[in-house]
């Protein structure tokens, strides 16, 4: 099977369906791919003054990010090195982390300060008890995570991206988070990132979107610069059924390798998708919009409306569609529509996708 993207003019044949429900493929996917790489958290208006926190799930690992009293932002295991009680819900804001079960109470730095009784034992030293941090960045007004203590920087991971985005939107380090909403999709992660990058099927099944948002004939999803990025770019629409007025810049959405999407829709309209695998056959999408006072004004919410009744709905049924078609056992994976001069009919995306996941996964 040919899964190298360097060859343009062979027959690229899709993954076979394990790849999307074996359960130990989603285990090396887990380890190989989700905790060696950048996981987009939250945004940094969302983490505003110190003791601002904010809680997430990745696979079986429970992390709080927060604002410290330094104004720094830090990623700690939200575990209690007590005896292991999950230290904070949810998010809002705190003073000292104290857990529930004990009531150890720790320094947002993540140092133990204080644990009941414990000046009774002998040895007991609260200076070399800490919580477990790992490696955050803010990208771009974006807060990322990353389980690797070794990994490259956003930048170093994603090689170009910062700037290029800056070209459409100078000003999107002034965005604030506004809202976002959720769907658990059903479906194996990689079903649900490969439809979110092809737009092969966006003339059949998201005519509003075609039609409200991008130029079709102008639309191509290509591989960024050097790090795992998929660049989608379109000139904004010429239709009279524009969503709102797309005057200003153009479409641009950068793909960053394995779970995490920056948007710019026309005229500066920012939003995000991130995908947290919550099972092999099901994934959590997150949708974020964001705006320059943090609120939700009437343009906006038209705009997100529309996304999630069209677009975004559109594709929950796709996914789920194509998970179950996967476990169908008549199915042989066809070819992938390679097309080397670009443009929207084209899974181009589809085969760089495979070869990150192969390289990751492939025993
Ligand atoms: S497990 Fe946290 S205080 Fe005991
Ligand atoms: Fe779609």
């Amino acid at each position: 099977m040919k899964t190298s993207p360097e060859t343009d003019s062979d027959l690229v044949i899709g993954l076979e369906a394990k790849y999307f429900n074996d359960e130990t493929i989603y285990q090396r996917v887990e380890q190989n791919i989700f905790y060696k790489t950048w996981q987009f958290a939250c945004h940094a208006s969302q983490l505003r003054n110190p003791g601002d926190y904010f809680t997430l799930t990745l696979f079986d690992q429970e992390i709080v990010v927060l604002r410290d009293k330094e104004n720094s932002l830090r990623a700690l295991y939200n575990v209690c090195q007590h005896r292991g009680h999950k230290l904070v819900e949810g998010s809002g804001n705190k003073k000292l982390l104290v857990c529930p079960y004990h009531r150890w109470c720790y320094d947002l730095d993540g140092q133990l300060r204080a644990a009941p009784n414990s000046t009774s034992v002998a040895g007991f030293d609260s200076s070399s008890i800490c919580l477990t941090g790992l490696r955050i960045e803010e990208f771009l007004g974006f807060v990322f995570i990353n389980l690797d203590k070794d990994c490259n920087s956003m930048d170093a991971s994603y090689p170009g991206v910062k700037t290029a985005i800056l070209e459409l939107c100078a000003d999107i380090e002034q965005r604030a988070f506004a809202y976002e909403h959720t769907a658990d999709e059903g479906c194996n992660w990689l079903t649900a990132v490969e439809n979110y990058n092809e737009c092969y099927h966006c003339k059949a099944c998201h005519a509003e979107f075609a039609r409200g948002i991008i130029d079709p004939g102008s639309y191509n999803i290509q591989p960024f610069g050097e790090g795992k990025v998929l660049r989608h770019s379109s000139k904004a629409t010429q239709s009279d059924s524009a969503w709102y007025d797309v005057s200003g810049s153009d479409y641009g959405s950068f793909f960053l390798w394995p779970s995490s999407a920056i948007q710019i829709y026309p005229g500066g309209v920012v939003n995000s998708y991130y995908w947290r695998p919550l099972a092999v056959d099901d994934v959590r999408v997150h949708r974020g919009w964001y705006s320059n006072d943090g609120s939700v004004d009437e343009a906006l919410q038209k705009v997100i409306d529309f996304d999630r009744d069209t677009t975004f709905s559109e594709d929950l049924k796709l996914v789920k569609n194509v998970q179950r078609g996967l476990q169908s056992r008549g199915y042989r994976p066809g070819p992938l529509i390679v097309d080397p001069r670009g443009g929207i009919d084209n899974e181009n995306s589809i085969r760089t996708l495979h070869h990150w996941l192969r390289e990751a996964v492939d025993q």
